[in-house]
């Protein structure tokens, strides 16, 4: 039997392929403007496909059989058709992950390229290939700007090392966890400060971190701060010392109604962590490669022991995350802490490529992020008696609002007008609405989007 697609789509792939033909000739034809103007419409020049359910998905997953998904057919940029052929702004980009949106055609090329001239997918990690070696020496000269890679090398207190063997975020925040407990040396329980509302991934000590499994792990502290909180976070570090193994921080909180996090706050916990003798590590999951310095912490002069990067380095062409840190904390074993599918070569590609989209775009990133931000806090002000204010920085930004209900129902209103963000309203007190546009945002969708967005703030809840 061939290996062709036909084949392994089976009865679905006659309808399917032709709706991904249609879809693909469609979304590439249409300008930006023409795309805009027909966001949340239904686009009858694509055939509808008949496509696989979810029948065999874990319920948290979506698990169900429904007539009219609204799920993924195809993307192109900041766009996306469902199967229903419903067109979406995607104010997300994909799940945080797609730098470039959808089939950037320069990745795209490149990864073409790499796999013409032999560049493996994967391999053992005791023999990486050039792509991840120069990922790892780009990632160090990234964290550190201004000195050179001599200088670098010779210096094992600077961010010199690279765990490139990861596939995932959470397996890198894993690796700084583990590091930061053989550091500990001080006489009581290690403690890690971390902030309320974190997410440092899915492995089991992340999710300690953020308050589950509270009766399964003994002799470790977990304290919360809340974030931008100077007072409470030296009363935290005055009462555990010594003891505090490691303080954690995302810069913008993602994963918590898009707090930005201040750089000063950030900069007196490297402070509070020199005193101590504790580590810091930064979780750039989502803060990395979505800024002209590539990396944040280089953005804000800011040096912690780890920083932790994934999701957009590769442009979400899976799998690669890493973990740049201090040399001289370089006491994991191999198999402490890998994936073994986390030495991708043509991954590592990808992620060169994106990081050189960004130092080629870096100016055009700063002034779309600048306007975005600007139209964000333009909007909280005009409706002030439902929003609190505009949040986070740049491309990616959050709407609070003052009711949770009226931000659940402006979510849903948003997604039927076909604007894909997210909505952070589940937990007590959360009343927000995200967005993390892709890189390639440019000025008239800004303002497409900042109208939609206060079209919706009108109508009626
Ligand atoms: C801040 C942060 N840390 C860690 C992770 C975990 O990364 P991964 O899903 O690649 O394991 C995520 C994922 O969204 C994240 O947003």
């Amino acid at each position: 039997m061939p290996l062709d697609f036909e084949h392994l789509m089976g009865d679905y792939h006659g309808c399917y392929g032709a709706a991904l033909d249609a879809g693909q000739a469609y979304l590439r034809a249409s300008a930006q403007a023409a795309l805009l103007k027909r966001v949340g419409t239904t686009v009858n020049e694509v055939p509808a496909p008949v496509c696989p359910d979810k029948r065999w998905f874990q319920r948290s997953y979506g698990r169900c059989v429904t007539d009219a998904p609204e799920d993924l057919l195809i993307g192109e940029g900041l766009f996306y058709l469902t199967e229903q052929r419903k067109l979406f702004l995607d104010c997300t980009a994909g799940h945080y992950q797609m730098t470039w949106g959808y089939d950037h055609p320069e990745l795209t090329a490149l990864l073409r390229d790499g796999i013409e001239r032999g560049i493996v997918w994967d391999n053992h990690s005791n023999i990486p290939s050039a792509p991840v070696k120069r990922l790892t020496e780009k990632l160090v000269m990234l964290a550190t700007p201004g000195r050179s890679l001599d200088e670098l090398q010779d210096d094992p207190a600077s961010l010199n090392t690279v765990l490139a063997g990861v596939a995932t975020g959470s397996v890198a925040c894993a690796a700084a966890m583990k590091m930061m407990l053989l550091h500990h040396s001080g006489a009581g329980e290690p403690a890690f400060v971390v902030l309320d509302g974190n997410y440092h991934g899915t492995d089991l000590f992340a999710q300690r971190l953020r308050g589950m499994w509270p009766d399964i792990f003994c002799n470790v502290k977990v304290v919360a701060v809340q974030p931008n909180d100077p007072e409470e976070l030296c009363a935290v570090f005055a009462e555990h010392g010594e003891n505090v193994a490691g303080f954690w921080a995302e810069p913008v909180m993602m994963n918590r109604e898009a707090i930005l996090v201040q750089p000063g706050y950030l900069h007196l916990a490297r402070e509070l962590c020199d005193e101590n003798g504790a580590l810091m590590a930064v979780d750039e999951i989502q803060t990395g490669f979505w800024f002209p310095e590539v990396i944040y912490c280089a953005r804000i002069g800011l040096q912690p022991d780890f920083v932790v990067l994934g999701k957009g380095m590769t442009a979400g062409f899976h799998p690669l995350a890493a973990l740049v840190y201090r040399g001289k904390l370089d006491v994991l074993e191999q198999y402490d802490a890998i994936s073994t599918n986390g030495n991708a070569a043509l991954a590592a590609l990808v992620a060169l490529g994106c990081i050189a989209l960004i130092e080629r775009n870096a100016r055009e990133i700063e002034r779309i992020g600048r306007a975005w931000h600007r139209a964000m806090e333009e909007i909280a002000a005009e409706f002030a008696d439902r929003l609190v204010e505009a949040r986070g920085i740049g491309h990616m930004s959050g709407l609070k609002f003052r009711d949770r209900e009226d931000c659940l129902s402006f979510h849903r209103r948003a997604v039927e007008r076909g604007l894909w963000l997210r909505a952070h309203a589940y937990h007590e007190g959360h009343s927000t609405v995200l967005t993390k546009f892709a890189l390639p945002m440019g000025e008239r969708a800004v303002d497409w989007t900042a109208e939609a967005l206060r079209g919706l703030l009108r109508e009626r809840r």
